[in-house]
This record gives structure tokens, C-alpha cells and sequence, in this order.
């Protein structure tokens, strides 16, 4: 969605308020804007397009202050128009405004307003409540001058329905930001005589790591040198401060293209950091810190539901397979945004596990709030320390990835297999998962990150067969049983980045409709790299071959397909059946990366996409 960032300090903000829009782009990057205080008067410069627009419009004009406020657009109310870009500001233009979220009743908030007679510029909810600011700003008369401000934001907010992260400048307090949020996330900065208010800590942590995070429904006022927080009732809250450990250098492109390449790339380490002090050898098990569930209630767990969305969610359908193959405990799994209306039937035996590589994913969030409030216990598998979700869980494990900056999700794909291996292993050896069975998964979790490397140096090979179908229009991707997951995230993988029309089928399920797609401008990937079903898979490439289709197939090194049995083949190395869903994933998202670049697309920012959705 969209990404905020606010800075007070002695430095000039401008540079500032770029290089944090910058690192934040990937949130949203249709339009862009900032709003500076010089003498008394919030400047406000706003361009549609990249970020390069910004600096373009910027780079003609004077503009010097050291508090200001940004903001990088992800259309929800309105197109992208100059109007509609962030910073939005009252009709004095006393007030102005960055916001990331949505605000549901805008629509009678404005009619309020315009009976108030305030007129609106833009189609988006955030002039309104820049006006509704202005509104109670201009009745606090009665209130202390320094509480003018924080009280006409609060009580604003008060009358506010939906969800939002927001940054706020007052031109007649030149030396005062204020922020709040409300399930969009909101991250207080603090250095050396100097504040940051963003969406990420990615944005400012090249200038400090000492964070405080903001929980719904709190607002926070900075005042020159000092901040306080309170509620929306007014209560104060005390700040608790944390100390962000990411390397802020892994949020640089380092060489690469491309933050897709270089975190498909990073997929040895960020699955050796996933996996790191968490297999125990002695005991062919898994042990995790963070569960905060006893072995003993683990074993009472009857029932597993997995909720998360998108590329996530694939990662619970392979989770699906590997935990009721090696813990014996039914899984099922569901989109978060489906089970949070769906009031499923749930006793106390059931676990419920997220999945968010953000931890910021609104419905993801929502969907793990209905279980807690519920009476459930919901464990989240997140890479984001500090986020929402992993806040909010009952228990939890990092994935330790580092920062997935790409729109599309890679190494956050292949570490969350990773934790899920390793919990199948936890809970399996709770149950009746052989020692001998358990220590073949550990062998195989150890030699991971070297398979897949040498998968990765095939890049260049792949590279030249997507050369080959970089024309087409339509992919079908068609797997069994573990792999059908992984065609899954290959065609979400393909479409999201090349924009070509792709599906994922169980390979079986082709004749049963999908079929009647096959022509040679349709090809098909083939995932066969589950031994067990080979014999079956390779009687489904026959089919479509006989009708024509142009055929891909990822296989495993000495397996019995030939290499002449295809148009393509890729071979990854022969591993265990737990981690084949990994092996098999690095040659899609290189096959997705290389049609991507092939076809002209900024496979960083595909269009219509955003990182992290915290609109419903
Ligand atoms: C696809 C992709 C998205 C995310 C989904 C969930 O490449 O990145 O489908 O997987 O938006 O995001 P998280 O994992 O942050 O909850």
C-alpha cells in the first residue's frame, strides 16, 4: 500500500524525506509527494509517476526546512492525479497530511464538512480528514496553544472509521509532527536530535535503529526535542523501545538489476538463517524459541488451520502436505480473507498458524484476530520483527530472511517451506515420526542451501528458454501432490511479474477442462519432481504433447525423464521429498524474473501492486 515518512530533526528534511520515499517505493509508486515547513508555510510539491518525477519538480524549486512529511501512493480513492497524490491539506492549508490506509466513512465525514462549508480539490479520503483536522482545529480555540493541535488530530480521529497510518503538520506549529495509526503500520524513529515517523523501519534505520512501534488507536506528538504517546481517550502510554538488528545494507541493490535477482539470489542464506540453532541433530527434531505452547499442549492439537494470502497462502498448501505427512495432524488452509467472514467451526484443539512475510497483511491480521477472539491460540510465521501480526500472535517464528524489498515474493516464499519443514519435524517427532525418518529431514534441511545455489547458476540457462516464450500469452503450470503448491506460485509468480495470463492446475485436473486451452502459443511447465507420482505426471506431459503443447519440465538430476522428452528441461538436484517444494520453486521465479526483464517490465514494481496490502 502506500508509504509514509515523516522527519524533524537539524538536518535539511528534504534529502531525507527522498531517500526514506526511495526505500518505501515499493509500497507504492504510482505518485508521490512531500510538504516541508519553511517560515510558517507548508510547502507542498506532489508529482504523478515515479518517484523520479518527485525529484524532477523538486530539483527547480527552493525548498529548506527541517520537518516535512512524504508520502508514495497506492491508488484506493481516486486515480492517479496529481489532486489525489499525498500530502493532502485542509482548505487553509494549515493542516496537511500523509496517510496510508482507508478511511470507510469518508463519503458522510465530507457531507458534513461541505455543509460546513469546506470544498474539496481531490476524490480521496485523506483531504477529508485533512479538513475534518482543520475542522476541530479551528473550535480548540479553548484548548492550551500546545494542545491545540494534538487535540483537533484526536479528536478527528475519533470520529473516524477504517484504517490509517498517518503523519501530520500544523503550519502554525513549524516544529511538530504528529502521527497515529490505526491497522496500518506506524513506526516511531528516534536519533540523535532528530525524529522519524514511518510505515517501515526500512526508510530511516540508516539513521537509527532505536524504534517505537505504535499500536492501534495511539497517536504520537513530537515537539521539537521530545515525543510524547497517548490514546485516542487520552491516556498516556508508555513508549517501549526496541533496538532494530536489520543490515540495513541488504536493502541496497549491492550490484544486482534487480531487488527480485538479488533476493532469489539470497535464497541460500535467508534458508540457512531460517534454519540456524533450530535442528538438533541428538534428537532428529526441530526446536523453535519463540512458540510459547508446552510440548504437551502441542501434542493435544487435533487440528492445524493455515490462513495467510497470496504467495504466502501457497506456502500453507505445502505446509498442508508436509505436516500431515510427517506430524499425522489434519491441516487445512484457508484464504485469510475468506475465513475471517466464513465463521468456520473451530474447538480448542485447534491451532491456527499465519503466514506473512510483512506481518502487516490486513486481512491476514484480521483473520488471526477473529481466531483469538475466538478463544484461539494463533502462532505466526512472519519475517517482519516488530510487525502487527508478529506483535499481536500468541507465539510466533521469525523467518530471519532479511528484507524482501521486490514486490514479488521470493526468499520469504522458500524460507516459510523452510519453518514449515521444520515444524512438520517438531510436531511429527512429538507424534510418531521415526527418529530415522526425522534425521533424513534434518540431512536433507542441511544440504538446502548448496542445492539451491547450484540451482541459481543455471540462471542464464533459463534466462534462454523464457527467451523462447517470451511471446506467448498464456502458461499453464501443473503439478501433483506437493508440487501442485508450486505450480501454484509459479503461474502467480509468472502473472504478476510478466503479465502473462498463467494458471496453476493439479496435472490431473487438465482433462477436465484446462485442456481445451492447448496450442502451441499455450505452453505448459511440468513440475515432476515428486518420485512418487513420476509415472503419472509423465503420462499427463504425454497427453498434451500429443495436442501440441510446447512442453517445460522441472525434473530432478538422474531422474527417468530424459532430457529429449520436452522442448525445455531444467534438472535440480535429487532431494528429500520435504524439500523438493524448494528446489522446485528457484527455477520458476528465475523463469518469472527472466520473462519479466525479457518483456520490458519493472519487475520490482509490477503495475496495479503493492507490497504489503493493509486495505481490505
Ligand atoms: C506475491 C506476493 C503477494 C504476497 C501477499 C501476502 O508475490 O508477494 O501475493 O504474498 O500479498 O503478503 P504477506 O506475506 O506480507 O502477508
Amino acid at each position: 500500500m502506500c508509504g509514509i515518512i515523516a522527519y524533524l530533526g537539524l538536518q535539511d528534511a528534504v534529502p531525507i524525506l527522498i531517500d526514506g520515499l526511495r526505500r518505501l517505493e515499493y509500497r507504492g509508486y504510482d505518485s508521490a509527494g512531500i510538504a516541508v515547513q519553511v517560515d510558517g508555510i507548508t510547502q507542498c510539491v506532489r508529482a504523478i509517476g515515479p518517484l523520479s518525477a518527485l525529484q524532477k519538480k523538486l530539483s527547480t524549486i527552493e525548498l529548506a526546512g527541517n520537518t516535512g512529511i512524504g508520502h508514495t501512493r497506492w491508488a484506493t480513492h481516486g486515480s492517479v492525479t496529481e489532486a489525489n497524490t499525498h500530502p493532502q491539506q485542509s482548505n487553509d492549508k494549515k493542516i496537511s497530511i500523509v496517510h496510508n490506509g482507508v478511511i470507510e466513512n469518508f463519503q458522510s465525514i465530507r457531507e458534513f464538512l461541505s455543509v460546513q462549508g469546506f470544498q474539496f480539490q481531490s476524490e480521496t479520503d485523506t483531504e477529508t480528514l485533512a479538513n475534518l483536522i482543520s475542522y476541530h482545529y479551528s473550535k480548540e480555540l479553548e484548548s492550551p496553544t500546545q494542545d491545540r493541535f494534538l487535540e483537533s488530530v484526536r479528536k478527528a480521529l475519533l470520529h473516524v472509521r477504517g484504517t490509517y497510518g498517518i503523519a501530520v503538520l500544523c503550519s502554525d506549529r513549524p516544529n511538530e509532527i504528529i502521527g497515529a495509526r490505526n491497522s496500518s503500520p506506524l513506526v516511531l524513529g528516534m536519533g540523535k536530535d532528530e525524529f522519524f515517523i514511518s510505515s517501515d523501519v526500512c526508510s530511516f534505520a540508516q539513521h537509527t535503529r532505536d524504534v517505537v512501534y505504535l499500536h492501534d488507536n495511539e497517536l504520537v506528538h513530537i515537539t521539537g526535542d521530545h515525543f510524547k504517546l497517548i490514546t485516542l481517550d487520552r491516556e498516556a502510554v508508555e513508549a517501549v523501545r526496541h533496538e532494530v538488528d536489520w543490515d540495513t545494507a541488504s536493502a541496497e541493490l549491492n550490484g544486482y538489476p534487480h531487488f527480485m535477482l538479488k533476493e532469489i539470489f539470497e535464497q541460500p542464506q535467508a534458508i540457512e538463517n531460517a534454519l540456524r540453532g533450530r535442528i538438533s541433530g541428538d534428537l532428529s527434531s526441530a526446536h523453535f524459541g519463540g512458540l510459547q505452547m508446552t510440548d504437551e499442549e502441542l501434542h493435544k492439537i487435533n487440528r492445524i488451520i493455515l490462513c495467510a494470502c497470496g504467495t504466502a497462502w501457497c506456502a500453507c498448501l505445502v505446509a498442508e502436505y508436509i505436516i500431515e505427512k510427517f506430524a499425522r495432524i489434519p491441516v487445512e488452509v484457508e484464504y485469510a480473507s475468506e475465513f475471517r467472514y466464513r465463521n468456520a467451526p473451530l474447538d480448542q484443539q485447534t491451532l491456527i498458524i499465519v503466514i506473512s512475510q510483512s506481518g502487516e497483511t490486513i486481512d491476514t491480521l484480521a483473520a488471526m484476530r477473529e481466531a483469538q477472539q475466538r478463544g484461539l491460540r494463533v502462532l505466526a510465521i512472519t519475517n517482519v520483527v516488530g510487525s502487527t501480526i508478529a506483535r499481536e500472535a500468541d507465539g510466533g517464528i521469525y523467518q530471519h530472511s532479511g528484507p524482501e524489498i521486490g514486490v514479488a515474493s521470493t526468499k520469504a516464499f522458500t524460507s516459510q517451506i523452510c519453518i514449515s519443514i521444520l515444524l512438520a519435524l517438531h510436531l511429527g517427532r512429538l507424534r510418531d515420526l521415526s527418529f530415522d525418518d526425522g534425521i533424513e529431514i534434518v540431512e536433507a534441511l542441511k544440504k538446502l542451501p548448496e542445492q539451491v545455489e547450484s540451482i541459481l547458476l543455471q540462471s542464464e540457462r533459463i534466462r534462454s528458454i523464457a527467451m523462447r516464450y517470451k511471446d506467448c500469452s498464456d502458461m499453464l503450470f501443473l503439478g501433483r501432490q506437493s508440487m501442485f503448491p508450486i505450480a501454484l506460485e509459479g503461474a502467480l509468480k509468472l502473472k504478476e511479474i510478466s503479465y502473462v495470463h498463467a494458471e496453476g492446475y493439479p496435472a490431473a485436473e487438465i482433462k477436465h477442462g484446462p485442456m481445451a486451452l492447448i496450442t502451441p502459443q499455450c505452453p505448459i511447465f511440468f513440475l515432476a519432481c515428486d518420485d512418487h507420482v513420476l509415472e503419472k505426471i509423465q503420462s499427463n506431459m504425454h497427453e498434451v504433447q500429443a495436442r501440441g503443447a510446447r512442453v517445460i519440465v522441472v525434473a530432478q538430476e538422474n531422474s527417468a525423464i530424459h532430457a529429449n522428452a520436452a522442448n525445455d528441461i531444467i534438472f535440480v538436484p535429487q532431494g528429500h521429498s520435504a524439500v523438493n517444494p524448494i528446489l522446485a520453486t528457484i527455477p520458476l521465479q528465475l523463469f518469472a524474473y527472466h520473462m519479466g526483464v525479457l518483456r520490458g517490465h519493472n519487475v520490482d514494481r509490477p503495475r496495479h501492486l503493492a507490497k504489503s496490502v493493509t486495505v481490505e
